[in-house]
């Protein structure tokens, strides 16, 4: 099949279009090429780069007739963000393509009611983001449904991997938080250090794209959460990571509403967003009607992502792995 990926070089797309090529497909990666793929790959010589900016070409109204003309069996949207530019694509493609597969997010969903959530959950996310997704979800859902174009979406959880800094235990991206963990210094969690966290590696989000593009049968029309089998706790994932270096963590704990002063305000705010969801995710939908089987677990993924990071000298001290 012929598959455009818009958005194609980023942190899923670098393990998703090197699975395509493999499995014999012609793809056709779309981005507005600053930037090499994430991961080099030989795969990338056979792969058709189109370079487009998708945010000017929605405003123009032109994305979705871009994105037609490349003549795609199915579309891969992987930065799709509002309801209007799911629109405008869907109604480019309409009658053109059997498939289209748009990335969504955890965050589409708010407090959740069950633990672990399931894809039936409302679509209940706050702030823009949040909402966005939600929309857009109920949106392709909701046409595809009513015999508009096939659509799938895959709601991640948080993507990690090795090249980018992924959420630490104290739920944000402040690097000096594993250097704590590391060198045995104290690091303060919020409340009780009880907010959940549910990361995925990306090439396991990658894997549930494939799935959904080899097994559309059972794949349109369903959102399906990508995540790994199961979210960690601040506190859990804090003494973890701590072991990594042959560490047991010393934490503690003041409010949320207080942790601006020990995390500084940016780092905060991310944590708040973070435990204010405490989402955790259950796989089992993707499993069962995909055959999902994410290949890491959540301390496996993150782990990942720390090696690369300190092997690539991103913290102010190399960190001592046992
Ligand atoms: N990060 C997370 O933890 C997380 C969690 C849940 C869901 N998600 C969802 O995952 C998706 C992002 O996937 P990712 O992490 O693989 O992406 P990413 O690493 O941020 O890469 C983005 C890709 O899109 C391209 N791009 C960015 N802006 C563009 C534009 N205006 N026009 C055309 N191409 C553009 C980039 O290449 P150029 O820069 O060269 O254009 C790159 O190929 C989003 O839908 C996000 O909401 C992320």
């Amino acid at each position: 099949m012929r598959i455009v990926v818009v958005g194609a070089t980023g942190h899923v797309g670098g393990y998703l279009v090197p699975r395509l090529v493999r499995a014999g497909h012609e793809v056709v990666a779309v981005s507005r090429g600053q930037r090499e793929p994430y991961r080099a790959d030989e795969a990338w010589a056979s792969v058709e780069r189109v370079d487009l900016d998708r945010e000017a070409e929605d405003a123009a109204g032109t994305f979705g007739q871009r994105i037609a003309a490349l003549d795609p069996d199915v579309v891969v949207d992987m930065i799709c963000f509002s309801r209007a530019s799911a629109e405008q694509l869907v109604d480019a493609v309409r009658g053109r393509v059997s498939m289209l597969v748009s990335c969504g997010s955890i965050w589409s969903r708010g407090i959740l009611t069950e633990v672990p959530g399931t894809e039936d959950a409302p679509l209940n996310g706050w702030g823009a983001y949040g909402t966005g997704k939600a929309e857009l979800e109920a949106y392709l859902l909701e046409q595809s449904a009513a015999g508009g174009v096939p659509a799938t979406v895959i709601d991640p959880g948080h993507i990690s991997g090795p090249g980018w800094h992924v959420i630490n235990p104290a739920g944000n991206l402040d690097p000096a938080v594993w250097e704590r963990l590391a060198f045995g210094e104290q690091l303060i969690l919020p409340d009780e250090g009880l907010g959940l966290l549910h990361h995925v590696h990306a090439d396991d989000v990658a894997q549930l794209f494939q799935l959904a593009i080899d097994r559309p049968e059972h794949a349109a029309g369903n959102a399906f959460f990508a995540v790994s089998a199961r979210a960690l706790t601040l506190r859990g994932f804090a003494e973890a990571a701590a072991g990594w270096f042959g560490r047991e963590a010393r934490l503690g704990y003041i409010p949320l509403s207080e942790y601006g002063s020990a995390a500084g305000e940016e780092h905060a705010r991310t944590t708040a967003e973070h435990v204010s969801r405490s989402h955790a995710m259950s796989i089992e939908k993707g499993s069962r009607m995909l055959g999902y089987s994410p290949a890491y677990s959540s301390l496996q993924a993150t782990r990942e992502a720390v090696e690369w990071l300190n092997d690539h000298g991103t913290f102010s001290r190399p960190l001592p792995f046992a």
